[in-house]
């Protein structure tokens, strides 16, 4: 038997006697995480905070415990809890530095450590620093430059985000929506190409633009011709995918994505589904989704880089959802309504999806009249299901049969429209929750305004 195991022996008898002591508890539970005995260690450690809840002490020894298991989302959950508060332990720091190396984040994870030995010299650990690439008696080289020497070398860094594409479509392939196109233009093109004269006028630049309506309608289209039209890269984030089950994860995404479209500046930068931030999330800790919000604010005001040349667009079909502080000026400032298309917005969408296929004479715009309150994507279904039957009889003849009007008309009444169910809940908001006017132009195309 080791002299620890010993201990250990000695310790239990010593509780049996007194139950309630916590101090001899946590000194049993510290004693068998040491020998290693990770889960009866856990154990000890949740009696004794049954004893004193919220104890940081012990708090962090169960910590330990599940990082010794490897149970590293307990762990991180504790850490981050620890973290957020306001007499943060050192230990807390150090162990947190150590689950980041289990996820990667090397660059975090010396930041982490070091504000630990800052604030407790006597938690050096050198393997550790080892591990981090960090030189103690080498003050010639900074721990920034070691860290970037390793993500140089492809060394144990996180996965830079590639998402980028070069959109192949612009304005042209987009139809209808000319208020749409010209507020970007306005907003965030021209301030990107004319920035002498933008500023002449000491007009700020910066700042996004949020679009919402019902599915289908061209806000993720049109995100993307933005990008085509200015020959931008454009890179598409959905906030579902951001987020992560690890605390501080999703943030740090996040930043990933504000980091890889400012090396890619001009870049569109689309975020879709912003709504997803301030629903509720999966996640352990409510305040979780408040730190992400905090992020993405903070991302958007360029509070530690700047965002020249990274045009911010974001789409959502849940408005209501957005946190207001998005709202604020440099932030999302305008916000607009992507309606269903109109007529002639129908008719020029069948004909960009018709363009290049055998058409017999199409009138587009009696098509567009028999498709009212169809979305694009709607209108889309509508030419496929035509162009589908179309290829049934052309395979029954043999020959090609070009497509006629009367043929979309036909697919047409066959299929629904799918953008009233937005408007059914989009209605309440807009008489109800439209205290800044913000769905005046639901209002208008409802004809309630
Ligand atoms: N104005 C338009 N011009 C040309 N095509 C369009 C237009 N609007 C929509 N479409 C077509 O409909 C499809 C669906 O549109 P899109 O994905 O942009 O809708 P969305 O508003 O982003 O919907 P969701 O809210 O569901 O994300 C697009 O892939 C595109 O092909
Ligand atoms: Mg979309």
């Amino acid at each position: 038997m080791s002299s620890l195991d010993k201990t250990i022996e000695q310790l239990r008898a010593a509780l049996s006697a007194s139950p309630d002591n916590i101090a001899l508890r946590q000194h049993l539970a510290e004693t068998l995480l040491q020998a290693g005995y990770g889960e009866e260690a856990e154990a000890q450690f949740r009696d004794a905070l049954k004893l004193s809840p919220g104890s940081t002490e012990l708090l962090i020894g169960l910590a330990n415990c599940y990082f010794q298991q490897s149970k590293n989302s307990h762990a991180m959950v504790i850490v981050e809890d620890l973290i957020s508060s306001r007499d943060t332990p050192a230990a807390a720091h150090l162990l947190h530095a150590r689950l980041l190396i289990r996820r990667n984040d090397i660059k975090f994870a010396v930041a982490e450590y070091e504000q630990a030995i800052d604030m407790d010299e006597s938690l050096r650990d050198e393997a550790l620093e080892n591990h981090l690439g960090i030189a103690p008696d080498d003050e010639s080289t900074s721990n920034e430059e070691l860290v970037d020497g390793r993500l140089r070398a492809g060394g144990a860094a996180g996965s830079p985000i590639d998402a980028s594409e070069k959109p192949t479509i612009d304005f042209t392939g987009v139809g209808g929506m000319d208020e749409l196109k010209e507020e970007i233009r306005l907003k965030i093109i021209y301030p990107l190409q004319h920035v002498d004269m933008y500023e002449a006028y000491g007009k700020t630049i910066g700042g996004g633009i949020m679009m919402y309506g019902p599915p289908g309608c061209g806000k993720t289209h049109l995100a993307r011709a933005t990008a085509g039209e200015i020959n931008a890269d454009f890179i598409s984030v959905g906030i579902n995918e951001v987020l992560d089950m690890w605390i501080g994860q999703s943030e740090h995404n996040l930043h990933e994505y504000f980091e890889t479209a400012r090396r890619r500046s001009p870049c569109v930068l689309f975020f879709d589904e912003v709504d997803a931030l301030g629903a509720s999330r999966t996640d352990m800790r409510t305040s979780a989704g408040r730190q992400m919000i905090n992020q993405f604010l903070a991302e958007l005001d360029g509070a530690q880089s700047s965002n020249e040349g990274v045009l911010v667009l974001a789409a959502t079909n849940a408005p209501w959802s957005v946190d207001s502080a998005f709202r604020r000026p440099g932030r999302f400032d305008r916000i607009l309504f992507v309606p269903p298309p109109d007529s002639p917005a129908r008719a020029a969408i069948t004909r960009i999806m018709l363009k290049g296929k055998p058409c017999d004479n199409v009138d587009h715009e009696m098509a567009a009249q028999k498709m009212e309150g169809f979305s694009g994507a709607d209108i889309m279904a509508v030419v496929d299901l035509t162009i589908e039957e179309k290829l049934q009889i052309a395979m029954k003849k043999g020959r090609p049969e070009p497509i006629t009007t009367r043929d979309i008309i036909a697919a047409a009444k066959s299929l629904k429209p799918s953008t009233r169910e937005w408007f059914a809940s989009a209605r309440n908001y807009a008489r109800f929750a439209n205290a800044s006017g913000l769905y005046d132009d639901v209002l208008k195309y409802l004809g309630e305004a």
